[in-house]
């Protein structure tokens, strides 16, 4: 009782303290039509909060991969088209233009993992623009599935956790810096900038899971392990489970932060999906295993002809 007081002091004096910087995390996107950015758009003028302040990108050298970046961080599953200022309808937008020649891979998760370089002559009529499907990213999700339910900001809000059919909260209790950091890189950030309970940000009904044993080091909640007491990774002894004892009083809210100088660190899409990776292990296996056979019998083939037929 007295933790969770603790806690809610903390999260108070954080709110008071961080009021001008809560969620605009380095590399934070949102979307803007006619210059107003609310969180509820999901298409309009893309803005990326850059070294300090809300910037644009230039056109040049944006394409699908791109903008399938931007909307993964919003939450959506990829992009149905992206444009530009000078053909788009998402009017005219007064931030500076300084990121260009942007460049991601298709498993970036945060729009900072891709490359890209400072400008200063861009013009507005180029800053790009996206349209995000509908999709949730969440929508078919994998065991141990993260997601964070935004209050304002994508990086920041509730931590949930896809397990067998739920998406459950977390419990704060035995939550610390190695499960947020751990949660943060999956999610395709690099680090937690804090973890709390914030009172007005509880879930409502779903279990409340507890979490421990993480490192910051772990790159999937899926990965962390309890150490058994001769220090051998033992998992059975992994604790992952119901905690009966925590209600979404406990719930953890996260908020995560990128740090360029660690981008090696942030988590790419599907790197924390084992069971697809279990799968192609066993296609693999199979395959492997499938041809191991064939040469088998056709060696007995020849072996049962050369004996008994050609004797
Ligand atoms: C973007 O790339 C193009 C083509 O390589 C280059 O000409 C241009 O200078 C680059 N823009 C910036 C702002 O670096
Ligand atoms: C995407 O396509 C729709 C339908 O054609 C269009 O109205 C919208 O302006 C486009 N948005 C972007 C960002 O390209």
């Amino acid at each position: 009782m007295s933790r969770l007081k603790a806690l809610s002091l903390f999260s108070l004096l954080l709110s008071l303290s961080a009021v001008t910087v809560l969620g605009q995390s380095n590399g934070e996107v949102r979307l803007a039509v006619n210059g107003l950015a609310t969180g509820s758009y999901t298409s309009g003028r893309v803005q990326v909060y850059y070294k300090g302040q809300w910037s644009n990108i230039c056109n040049t050298g944006f394409g699908s991969y791109e903008a399938n970046v931007i909307c993964h961080q919003l939450g959506y599953d990829s992009a149905d088209n992206h444009s530009f200022a000078s053909v788009d309808s998402y009017g005219i937008d007064d931030h500076p233009t300084l990121l260009a020649n942007v460049s991601c891979a298709n498993n970036n998760l945060h729009i900072f993992q891709c490359s890209y370089e400072e400008t200063f002559n861009c013009d507005d009529l180029n800053d790009v623009s996206v349209a995000c499907s509908s999709t949730p990213v969440w929508t078919d999700p994998h065991q141990e599935h993260l997601r964070i339910i935004p209050s304002r900001y994508p990086s920041m809000g509730r931590l949930e956790i896809y397990l067998s059919g739920d998406w459950d909260t977390l419990c704060d209790n035995g939550f610390g810096e190695g499960e947020a950091n751990t949660a943060c890189r999956q999610l395709g950030y690099t680090y937690a900038l804090d973890y709390n309970h914030i009172s007005d940000m509880e879930g409502t009904g779903g279990r409340t899971t507890q979490y421990t044993c993480c490192s910051s080091s772990t790159d999937c909640i899926e990965s962390c392990y309890c150490q058994d007491d001769d220090d051998t990774v033992d998992t059975t002894k992994r604790r992952k489970r119901i905690d009966l004892i925590c209600t979404h009083d406990d719930d953890v809210t996260i908020e995560c932060d990128f740090d360029e100088k660690e981008k090696e660190d942030a988590g790419t899409r599907d790197e924390c999906d084992f069971t697809a990776r279990d799968r192609v292990v066993a296609i693999v296996a199979g395959t492997i295993a499938g041809i191991i056979g064939l040469i088998i019998a056709v060696g007995i083939g020849i072996f049962v002809v050369k004996t008994f037929c050609l004797s």
